[in-house]
Parts: C-alpha cells; sequence; structure tokens
C-alpha cells in the first residue's frame, strides 16, 4: 500500500523528530534567546570601545565610536522589543517574565537605549577629527541620578549635554534593565 510506503520512508525521521521535541525548548525559543544574548554581547563589547575613549581620549576615533554607537542603536529600540515580544521558555535565558507585565516599561527602556545611541552617533558625526573638549563631561557634572534621571525627556536635553553624559545615562538604562528584568 501507498500509505505504509510512506509511512515507511518517514517513520523514524519523525520519532526522531518527535523524541526532539517533546520536554526540551522549541529551536527556534533557543534561537532566539542565542540571538538576542548575541547582541547583548555585542553591545557591551561596543559600550567598552566608547568607554576606553572617553577614558583616554587621545585614543578616540570618530568612525570608530561611530560604529560602536550604530551597533548600539541597531539592537535597541523595537529591534531589542520584539526580541522580548513573547515568552522564550528556555533554561538558557536570564530573562524575567515580568518583562510580558511590564512591557511598557521595558519597551521605554530599550528606547531610552536607542535614544542615548543615536546621540551618540550624532556627536561622533560632528566631532571627525580628536575629541573636544565639549564631548567630555565637565568636572563635577553630575553623574547619575541628578534632575534628569536616567530618562531624557527631549531630544533637545539630549543633544545639548555632552556626549559622554548620554553615554553614563546609557549605561545606567543597562544597569537599570538588568536589574529590573534580567535575572542574577
Ligand atoms: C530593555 C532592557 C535591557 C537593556 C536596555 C539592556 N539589556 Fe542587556 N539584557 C537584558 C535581558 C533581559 C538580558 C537576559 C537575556 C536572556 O538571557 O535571554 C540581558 C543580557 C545581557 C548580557 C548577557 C548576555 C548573555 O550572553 O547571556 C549582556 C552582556 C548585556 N545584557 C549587556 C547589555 C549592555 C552593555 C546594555 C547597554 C548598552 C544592555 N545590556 C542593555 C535586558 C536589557
Amino acid at each position: 500500500m501507498k500509505q505504509t510506503a510512506y509511512m515507511k520512508k518517514v517513520g523514524p525521521l519523525s520519532i526522531v523528530g518527535a523524541v526532539l521535541m517533546v520536554g526540551v525548548p522549541s529551536p527556534a525559543a533557543e534561537d532566539l534567546v542565542s540571538r538576542r544574548q548575541a547582541d547583548m554581547k555585542a553591545m557591551a563589547v561596543a559600550a567598552k570601545t566608547i568607554s576606553g575613549m572617553f577614558k583616554d581620549p587621545t585614543t578616540y576615533k570618530a568612525s570608530e565610536f561611530k560604529w560602536a554607537a550604530d551597533t548600539i542603536r541597531d539592537r535597541s529600540g523595537g529591534v531589542l522589543s520584539a526580541h522580548f515580544a513573547s515568552e522564550a521558555d528556555s533554561r538558557q535565558s536570564k530573562a524575567r517574565p515580568s518583562i510580558l507585565e511590564e512591557r511598557d516599561r521595558f519597551d521605554r527602556l530599550a528606547n531610552d537605549l536607542r535614544d542615548y545611541a543615536v546621540a551618540l552617533d550624532a556627536a561622533a558625526e560632528k566631532n571627525p577629527g580628536q575629541m573636544p573638549a565639549s564631548m567630555r563631561m565637565k568636572p563635577g557634572e553630575m553623574m547619575g541620578g541628578g534632575p534628569l534621571g536616567t530618562h531624557v525627556r527631549n531630544e533637545q536635553e539630549l543633544s545639548a549635554m555632552p556626549a559622554e553624559h548620554a553615554f553614563h545615562l546609557m549605561l545606567q538604562t543597562c544597569t537599570t534593565c538588568h536589574a529590573k528584568f534580567r535575572m542574577e
């Protein structure tokens, strides 16, 4: 019979498939988790690059600074949010289930991150040569908290502040989101 022949052909394969699908997260979920973790790692490398240039401005290279800012820009905002849009049931993941319940807060942090990255990109664009003093924070300038908190309300406010300040607010955004939405 035709059907028997068919069963013989695919039988063993579907058994393997069934075994793979029992009790383990779907490959798609694993993929998503690896992808978003890879994005996070890439952002960490980019943040380190920028941090190094603020620590030693003689190492500033506008093109590298911009590339690092763009690495974060392209992995934040809606891209980041979409990576956490559904519950990815994976033991590999350190994401808290509360992301789904506090969607707005999570998305706002993802968007803040993007705003800061865009501001840093603009700073690099504007300063192709050496890093000017205007990109640095002035001594005693409020680090962290301050009247603005982590969230900058508008673009004007953001473009008026030194890039280094925007960078510190960016790092606080990473920390804030991790404290709230990532497991230890
Ligand atoms: C809107 C929330 C949010 C923001 C903003 C955010 N992260 Fe994350 N990050 C997460 C979550 C959630 C995880 C856990 C992901 C998982 O394991 O599925 C994570 C994981 C990580 C990891 C571990 C990746 C791994 O391999 O397990 C690193 C590194 C990281 N983030 C760096 C950063 C850096 C650097 C920034 C800022 C430039 C940042 N993150 C901004 C939510 C955020």
